[in-house]
């Protein structure tokens, strides 16, 4: 079976760089296609509350006859749980969700500086953390002023800091300040969603290498360092994505892509975005 590489976070706790996606897959979907994700070798896979299918992910990865110890399983404090009663229940309600005395990794979400103070927030995080039940803590959708809060007025450094990256996204600097400061990046919507998929540079390269856009985009991620979670219900991009171990790309063609970034979003911009979801 393909190894797939890990990263060990700031304290210690090991990650497989390469993991499974589950943002918008349905619940009716969820269940099949995280079995699926873990029959063809990932052992790594990202849900959140807001995704409404944490049970249907816990319910793969129990169905699958796999070690819960093999399989790290990430999920997400939403964005109306943010002050510290609040999230302290919304981390039990993930934990029976998932039908699990523990989780791998916990993130809040979105740092909504907008409509609240995500230090408070942060400092929940801490609280569940030192109650045991998850191996590691971080933080999803923070820029760097967000960052720089936590350093100032908490203890604990955020052990990953997911945000949207892809080619036309390079994010050079957050991954930068992410880097010098102990916190691993995590990539996500890693091929934009399938829109740098035709652009030509990648394709070139493609050809080149003899193997898919896809798979030229989700290797420049891996070679960069970064932590990655395609998402598809199409078992054989599934398989795909998975097969990205063989090859490598040249300097030169890491390069050429990152060069392609155009700062374009396909999220929402995480210094504005307010959206609190009903419940
Ligand atoms: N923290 C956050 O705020 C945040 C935000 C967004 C995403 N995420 C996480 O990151 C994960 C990945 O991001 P994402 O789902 O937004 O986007 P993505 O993985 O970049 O792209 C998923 C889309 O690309 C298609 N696709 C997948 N593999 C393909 C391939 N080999 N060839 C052609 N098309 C392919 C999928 O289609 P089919 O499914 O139809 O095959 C789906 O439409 C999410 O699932 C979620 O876990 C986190």
């Amino acid at each position: 079976m393909t190894e797939v590489p890990t990263i060990t976070l700031n304290n210690g706790v090991v990650i497989p760089q390469l993991g499974f996606g589950t943002y918008q897959i349905t619940p009716q979907d969820a269940k099949q296609a995280t079995l699926e994700a873990l029959e063809v070798g990932y052992r790594h896979i990202d849900t959140a509350e807001m995704y409404r299918n944490e049970k249907e992910v816990g319910d793969a990865v129990a169905a699958s006859g796999i070690d819960r110890s093999e399989i790290f399983v990430t999920s997400k404090l939403n964005n109306g749980f943010h002050e510290r009663d609040a999230a302290l229940r919304a981390f039990d309600a993930t934990l029976d969700a998932l039908g699990s005395d523990y989780i791998d990794m916990f993130l809040i979400h979105w740092p909504l500086p907008t409509i609240g103070d995500f230090v408070e927030t942060w400092k929940a995080m801490q609280e569940i953390s030192e109650s045991g039940r998850v191996k590691a803590i971080g933080i999803s959708n923070f820029q760097v002023a967000h960052l720089q809060r936590l350093f100032d007025e908490t203890s604990i450094v955020p052990a990953v800091n997911q945000i949207e990256v892809h080619p036309y996204l390079a994010q050079d600097a957050l991954r930068t300040f992410g880097t010098d400061h102990g916190i691993a990046t995590e990539a996500w919507s890693p091929i934009a969603q399938g829109k740098v998929l035709d652009d030509a540079v990648i394709v070139a390269i493609a050809e080149k290498v003899g193997k898919t856009p896809a798979q030229v985009t989700l290797r420049w991620h891996i070679q960069r360092g970064d932590i990655i979670f395609p998402k598809s219900v199409t078992r054989s991009r599934v398989e795909e994505n998975f097969a990205i171990f063989d090859f490598e790309l040249s300097d030169d063609d890491i390069r050429a892509i990152t060069q392609l970034d155009r700062h374009e979003r396909t999220g929402p911009d995480p210094d504005v975005f307010d959206y609190v979801p009903a419940n």
